[in-house]
């Protein structure tokens, strides 16, 4: 009797001991997770916009519908409740000019900058204040939902491993094999796998599958502001040059990306001809 009790109660106190350890255990992680990546609040949305451009000279002045594209996009983000700040990153004094007049902050960025991402690095580097997520809008989606610039902030701020974030949408069927249109697979929580220009998943009937919801990346991104200092200098990697997309060199380099699903018809606009067929568009949407 008196043996058995005993054992009952060091049984005990090694559960409880065990539990306290455990508990312990969970509190440093927990510590050291919130000391590691600390709650980012303060964000910066940065349109990247250049005069020079292959397919579109002074893109981001053409007028839609009586309006400069580039402004379009600012008023658009101008409306994002998470963003601190929005500025014009440019190379050009056209453009800056433009956005002076329509009452944007305007940052000088030099005309050795290779691509949007290392305009917006060096956009924040000239900015005076701090912020810990810089969203990369793109100049030529003038009907950019706000919402859609406050969900990448938001994933990016409820997903303290990722450094990057990005928006997908619904693939078209029709779209399943046009290389322009880059595709997305994720994971079950939300996380990036891999984007191709090829039909991502592959159907082995080799057609694309009408009851699958493949996914269609949209391009605005978010960063981790200390990670957008590193990512334009990491050296480009194999499947990043294989598919000519910039992104997969984030997930080759191992770092998390958090994708979210929005409902968006993309408008992107790559060439004088697609200004007309959005403002065809706009006149039907009574979008003025
Ligand atoms: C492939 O696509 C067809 C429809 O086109 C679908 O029925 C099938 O489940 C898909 N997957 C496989 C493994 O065949
Ligand atoms: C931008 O340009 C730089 C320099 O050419 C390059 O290293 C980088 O991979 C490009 N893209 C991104 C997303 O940084």
């Amino acid at each position: 009797m008196e043996i058995c009790s005993r054992g009952l109660g060091s049984g005990r106190a090694w559960i409880a001991h065990g539990l306290l350890a455990v508990a312990a255990i969970a509190a440093a992680g927990y510590a050291f997770r919130r000391k590691s990546s600390h709650f980012r609040s303060r964000a910066v949305g940065i349109i990247p916009a250049r005069y020079k451009s292959s397919r579109f000279e002074g893109k981001p002045l053409a007028q839609i519908l009586g309006k400069p594209m580039i402004q379009r996009t600012w008023e658009r983000a101008k409306l994002a409740v998470t963003l601190d700040h929005v500025v014009v990153a440019t190379d050009d004094e056209k453009i800056a000019e433009c956005c002076r007049g329509f009452g944007a902050d305007v940052i000088m960025t030099s005309e050795s900058c290779q691509n949007g991402t290392e305009r917006c690095n060096e956009a924040l580097q000239k900015l005076k204040k701090k912020y810990d997520i810089v969203v990369n809008i793109q100049g030529d989606e003038p009907l950019i939902e706000p919402e859609i610039i406050d969900g990448v902030v938001k994933a990016l701020q409820r997903a303290p491993d990722a450094v990057f974030s990005t928006a997908v949408t619904s693939l078209k069927p029709e779209d399943g094999f046009d290389p322009n249109r880059v595709k997305c697979v994720v994971d079950k929580h939300g996380y990036a796998i891999y984007f191709s220009r090829g039909l991502i998943p592959y159907n082995k009937s080799g057609e694309v599958n009408p009851k699958f919801p493949y996914l269609l990346h949209l391009g605005i991104q978010s960063y981790d502001s200390k990670f957008l200092r590193i990512y334009p200098q990491l050296p480009p990697t194999l499947l990043q040059l294989e598919e000519d997309l910039e992104q997969l060199k984030v997930l080759e380099n191992g770092y998390k990306m958090k994708v979210i699903k929005v409902d968006h018809d993309a408008h992107g606009i790559d060439t004088p001809a697609d200004v007309e067929k959005i403002e065809a568009l706009m006149r039907e949407r009574n979008i003025s």
